[in-house]
């Protein structure tokens, strides 16, 4: 649909990547079931109390966010790859949405890393095409 509008030559502005919600969906889940980043560094500023323990003041803590893009609280059946499953809500803003970690520390480069991502899939699917060789290879065992 975005390049329908534009010559071939034309490069996808900003507001084609904004439109791309369902390329958008498809990075956020492969990102979540892939989990680049496994966790997060943290030091406690004040004593934390957590499910009746006590982290101490001064801790270094390893929020381990591979764990919570599994979670099926926050994602139904979490092993299923369901792009869909970005669409239905507005879980970007949700507070365990932690793909680029969270708080005052969160990825400052989310969206320009999501429209690097956007933008090759935007050329890999419409400027290229995927071809069967038609030579019968020698079979080989390697
Ligand atoms: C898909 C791509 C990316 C992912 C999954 C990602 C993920 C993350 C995560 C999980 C953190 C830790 C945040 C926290 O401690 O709460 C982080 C921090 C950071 N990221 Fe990214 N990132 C991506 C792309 C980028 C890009 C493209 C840039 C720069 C252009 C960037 C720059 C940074 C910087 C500077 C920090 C440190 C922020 C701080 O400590 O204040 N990231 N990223």
């Amino acid at each position: 649909d975005i390049r329908k509008g534009k010559s071939p030559e034309e490069a996808i502005s900003y507001e084609d990547f904004k439109s791309m919600a369902f390329t958008r969906a498809v990075i956020l889940e492969t990102l979540r079931l892939s989990t680049v980043v496994n966790g997060l560094l943290r030091k406690t500023t004040q004593d934390v109390e957590m499910n009746g323990y006590v982290i101490p003041k001064g801790w270094r803590i390893y929020v381990y966010t591979r764990e919570i893009n599994y979670d099926p609280f926050m994602y139904p059946d979490p092993m299923t790859f369901n792009p869909w499953r970005w669409l239905e809500k507005n879980m970007e803003s949700h507070p365990h949405f932690m793909l680029f970690g969270g708080g005052g520390r969160m990825c400052p480069g989310k969206e320009v890393g999501t429209a690097e991502i956007a933008t090759f899939l935007h050329y890999f699917v419409t400027q290229y095409r995927s071809v069967q060789p038609l030579i019968n290879r020698p079979q080989s065992n390697y």
